[in-house]
């Protein structure tokens, strides 16, 4: 990766790797050492990227966008750090609609579709001290090109990769600078309710059935109605009642497409 077109992003720090296990676990690595407020690491290939749930994220080189953000939250945003994962898929989504005139939606809480096939995960860790987090790393892995889509029996939801929505060429350092500037915005309007309008007017399956996948639990099916004020997914169950869930362990999948 050509480390030259970071120089104009505006960054306070940032570290560029050709490969690297995992770009989340170098900036945790930094994040313990006094790494500042929005710096950022990012590689060109991971040999053992990590997705939600202790999955596998599959980064062969020269085709995917993978970094990880080092951000020191403010003391209001720390009341509400589950909120900058969604604030990942949010400027994921902006960039892709501005830039290349696409139409993301987001499959709650973060992963970012195209043509209802996931394009984009994100992985949200956080580092706590005596019970306040000194920094939260969002990683983001991004399918840009074609072949960075895992094969379809290793994946557990149809995957795409924006070049395949698009049909062209991207330039990942151009999408990079979308997204940071789409994200360094909206974190500044993080707990207001535009901030969860304009994640509700991008949800996926809107008045769709899915199923709610726990561990140990039994799947729960429902209608998609929307976010509840803080964040949660709100679902209209069989029997009429509204059940609200907080991301977490929580997997949703299109009730036909569950396997
Ligand atoms: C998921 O959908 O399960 C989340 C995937 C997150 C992948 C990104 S790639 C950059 C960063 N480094 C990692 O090891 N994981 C995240």
């Amino acid at each position: 990766m050509n480390p030259e077109h970071l120089a104009h992003f505006n960054l306070p720090a940032y570290r560029v790797f050709e490969s690297v296990p995992s770009t989340n676990d170098v900036a945790l690595a930094w994040a313990k050492e006094q790494a500042p407020d929005g710096a950022l690491v990012i590689a060109n290939a991971q040999t053992a990227g990590r997705g939600r749930m202790d999955r596998h994220w599959f980064t062969p080189p020269d085709c995917a966008l993978a970094f990880s953000l080092i951000l020191r939250p403010t003391s209001q945003e720390s009341e509400n750090v589950a909120l900058f994962s969604p604030l990942g898929g949010l400027a994921l989504s902006l960039a892709l609609e501005t830039r290349y005139q696409l139409q993301p939606r987001i499959k709650w809480p973060n992963d970012v579709l195209l043509n209802r096939k996931k394009t984009a995960g994100i992985l949200a860790e956080t580092i706590w001290q005596a019970g306040q987090p000194q920094a939260i790393i969002l990683g983001i892995g991004v399918n840009v090109g074609k072949d960075c889509v895992p094969p379809a029996d290793q994946v557990l939801f149809p995957a795409t990769s924006i070049e395949e929505a698009l049909n062209s060429k991207v330039e990942r350092w151009e999408l990079l600078e979308a997204i940071l500037h789409n994200l360094f915005a909206w974190r500044k309007q993080l707990t207001s309710p535009a901030f969860l309008d304009a994640w509700q007017n991008r949800l996926a399956f809107l008045g769709e059935q899915v199923y709610i996948l726990q561990p140990q639990q039994e799947k729960i099916r429902g209608t998609v109605m929307g976010l509840t004020t803080s964040g949660d997914l709100s679902l209209l169950l069989h029997n009429g009642e509204i059940h609200n869930f907080a991301a977490g362990d929580i997997h949703l999948r299109l009730v036909d497409k569950i396997r």
